[in-house]
């Protein structure tokens, strides 16, 4: 994956994570097998803490068409490939990887572009 504008919302905190999510996903691609897995938890916890701060942030303002759900299938999802990883199913890990850059480029480009228009509104300060 390569960071470009496309990528950019206008909320720096939101866009600082999101470019270590394209970073950790790239690196994920990169690694040798037997370094798969550690790198793969810490992606998985990075994406934790980054659909976490979102979910803060539509709280915070109340967000009318939160996705606090859609976070959490993904990583429930993300999760359970983990699993199978662990149990030597490497493939899976890269299939998953295939499919991470479509699905974030249609996330950002609607969930988390609203999410950011919002923010902007309502000059919420970020934590
Ligand atoms: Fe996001
Ligand atoms: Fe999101």
């Amino acid at each position: 994956m390569e960071w470009g504008e496309r990528y950019e919302l206008g909320v720096a905190r939101m866009d600082e994570t999101h470019r270590e999510f394209v970073d950790f996903c790239n690196e994920l691609v990169a690694a040798a097998p037997e370094d798969f897995l550690p790198r793969f938890d810490a992606f998985i916890a990075h994406t934790a803490a980054h659909f976490a701060q979102e979910d803060r942030w539509m709280e915070a303002i109340n967000f009318p068409v939160c996705h606090r759900e859609e976070h959490a299938r993904v990583l429930n999802a993300i999760r359970e490939v983990r699993e199978r990883v662990e149990k030597g199913d490497l493939f899976l890990g890269k299939r998953l990887l295939e499919e991470l850059p479509p699905w974030f480029d249609n996330h950002v480009d609607t969930m988390d572009a609203a999410l950011a228009f919002y923010i902007k509104k309502t000059n919420l300060s970020l934590d």
